[in-house]
């Protein structure tokens, strides 16, 4: 994950150029520092989340009489002897910390699951000897070739193990040390591992099936086969170099600029995303990331538990990868690094974290017209901020892409092994059959992207936009009529809304305050790509705890502390946190400083072609300019070198 640990003597400059910028080595160490002098660091101390604690917007946007915002970082402290965990902010400016909370297991949940946990689960597991007992029932006597995958707990009512910091463990086979272990699940045992007791403190074992045997190790030629031929190579070349620029944290190209941060739990975040128009700065999103992403899996058996939230429970920043040129990106590349920090605080660094270049996108626009014989066209091309993060045994790339009409698009890649069980053979409702006795059970991956918009200004409202066809009648003989219908969202609770494909269902972010040339207010439209929300019954313990995948819109008053759909704590949490939470109050939304949340991503029944690992999936929404500008915003965009002046003349 880390590739290299940077000393003391290396670090930054102590306080960042902008108050967004994120944490820097330098920082991560003084704050260690205060929280040691606090006497909150003794020896079983480790770090469970480690990050800025972002400055309120009003501070950063407005004017600064005392000076620049405060630095301060947030930690989330576990005493792995007691299980005691705090959530803690430090003044990196004041050198102390300014608040700490500890936390309730019972009504808190947990702290996510860090590093050291995940290492010492497969020793525990194995030398239970209860769980020996059963994998030699099972014929699998060296346990040395049990690969243990701890899972999050979740939440389901277990009143004597609510307190508990546990992990369910199932086991897969791993004869040789290649051998792809998603290939080889050992089904219908599970270890519950107790983390601070360390010790396993329940078996379930319910049922036997032969491990899958045919392998799964698409770097063994034996198994993949042949290498195609025929592919002759692509090369992008800009030879007078890319055509944004980048200072320090601040990303600028064809009138977009936006700061581009990193953080541990979320990954990627973009900052003051905005616009040049006419000499105008006008911004369009304060802050974007996508905060959580919810895994609930939908075979009722006795895997009913498997549910992740990938960055509640599992922080999915901290598993950023390092991009490699030529093969994650190609063309002109230019890079950032993420700083965060391993258990005991100490910085690292991810290299190539975030990569930033320029791709040609096909066609922007294009006419050939009958009538004055101009034949015009002109090349679409984007910029693109990415990164991507591996879950287990998903690979997730989150991608930005700003375009040269406005156009604002966000794309998940999803990518890696199918989460495998063993298959009695025959149908399953629930589970596609992907090798002999081999099964990828359904599954959803619902992403909740949270938008902190700033259309033209704090003030902004929502309007749903439905396009329906209207009865024949009087005004309508023909029954022709198409309509668009304008609702606004005023409060919200009543905010909580879900796609509709039929209505061709859009949601309309505009200002309360900027107007158009034809009077009507500047606004961005969502377009959502309408997939199902959460499919577990109501009555389930994962819709309490993934609340905000009920809804594939959320509208909330902005409030700093409102900042993850699931809540701040998601590890076993008994639910009702985040947006559920956030909106009881029903606060007025209609010309607020308003926060935009977006729940995407597909409903996935395996295929035999997602294994042994899967082609690209893809996901996400779109955000495009309507009536922000007052016509066409890319007719100033050259033609490309070759077209010819004046256009082509249509013949005939
Ligand atoms: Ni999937």
């Amino acid at each position: 994950m880390t590739d290299t640990a940077v000393r003391p003597a290396a670090a930054e400059r102590a306080r960042p150029a902008h108050p967004l910028d994120p944490a820097t080595a330098a920082e991560f160490l003084a704050g260690r520092d205060i929280l040691a002098a606090a006497g909150l660091l003794g020896e079983t101390a480790r770090f469970a989340y480690y990050g800025l604690e972002e400055p309120p917007k009003h501070e950063v946007l407005g004017p600064a009489p005392g000076g620049p915002p405060e630095r301060r970082l947030r930690a989330f402290l576990i005493d792995v002897a007691t299980g005691e965990s705090a959530d803690v902010v430090v003044s990196l400016d004041q050198r102390r910390v300014v608040s700490r909370r500890v936390l309730d297991p019972a009504s808190d949940g947990q702290v996510p699951i860090f590093n050291e946990e995940f290492g010492v689960v497969e020793e525990v597991v194995r030398a239970d000897p209860g769980w020996r007992e059963a994998m030699a029932r099972r014929g699998l006597t060296d346990v040395t070739k049990i690969r243990a995958c701890p899972q999050a707990a979740g939440w389901f009512g277990e009143a004597a193990d609510g307190r508990r910091r546990f992990v369910r463990v199932l086991a897969f086979r791993q004869e040789r040390e290649n051998d792809y272990i998603w290939a080889h699940p050992v089904d219908g045992i599970a270890a519950y591992v107790d983390l601070i007791e360390r010790k396993v403190f329940k078996i379930v074992d319910e049922f036997e099936r032969p491990v899958p045997e045919e392998p799964g190790d698409y770097d063994d030629p034996a198994v993949r086969g042949p290498v195609r031929e025929g592919l002759r190579p692509i090369e992008i070349t800009q030879p007078e170099g890319p055509s944004f620029t980048l200072d320090g944290h601040l990303l600028r190209w064809q009138g977009w600029s936006m700061r581009v941060g990193f953080d541990a739990r979320e990954g990627l975040v973009l900052h003051q995303i905005g616009l040049e128009d006419a000499g105008r700065a006008r911004p369009v999103i304060y802050r974007a990331s996508v905060p959580e992403l919810v895994v609930p899996y939908g075979d009722p058996g006795f895997r009913y538990w498997q549910t992740y939230f990938d960055c509640g429970e599992y922080l999915l920043g901290k598993w950023t990868n390092s991009l490699q040129r030529g093969c994650d990106c190609l063309g002109e590349i230019a890079y950032l690094d993420g700083t965060l920090t391993d258990d005991a605080g100490t910085p690292q660094v991810i290299r190539n974290a975030i990569c930033i270049h320029e791709e040609d996108f096909g066609i922007l626009w294009k006419h050939t017209d009958v009538f004055n014989g101009s034949a015009q066209t002109r090349r679409q091309r984007r910029l693109v901020v990415s990164s991507w993060a591996t879950a287990g045994n998903y690979d997730y790339g989150f991608y930005w892409y700003f375009y040269l009409d406005g156009t604002i698009e966000h794309e998940v890649k999803m990518s890696g092994a199918l989460f495998t069980a063993a298959h009695p053979g025959g149908d399953s409702p629930h589970a596609a059959e992907v090798a002999p006795g081999l099964a990828g059970p359904v599954h959803q991956h619902l992403f909740g992207a949270r938008l902190d918009m700033t259309v033209d200004g704090m003030a902004n409202a929502v309007e749903e936009v439905d396009l329906t066809g209207l009865p024949a009648g009087p005004g309508n003989p023909y029954g022709n009529a198409i309509t668009q219908t304008a609702t606004r969202l005023r409060t919200e609770a009543g905010a909580a809304r879900r796609c509709d494909s039929s209505r061709a269902r859009t949601w309309r972010v505009l200002s309360t305050e900027r107007r158009n040339s034809y009077g009507r207010p500047v606004s961005y439209t969502l377009y959502p790509e309408a997939a199902p929300v959460l499919l577990a019954d109501p009555s389930s313990p994962v819709h309490a705890r993934a609340g905000f995948a009920t809804s594939h819109l959320w509208v909330t008053r902005y409030d700093p502390a409102q900042r993850y759909p699931a809540g701040d704590f998601v590890n076993q949490h008994p639910g009702g946190a985040g947006l559920p939470a956030y909106v009881a109050g029903d606060r007025d939304i209609d010309g607020a400083d308003i926060v935009l949340w977006h729940t995407f991503g597909p409903t996935h029944f395996p295929r035999p072609e997602d294994w042994p690992v899967m082609p690209v999936a893809r996901c996400g929404f779109t955000l495009r300019p309507t009536g922000f500008f007052d016509r066409n915003p890319a007719l100033g965009v050259p033609a490309p070198p070759g077209h010819q002046a004046g256009g082509h003349r249509p013949a005939g």
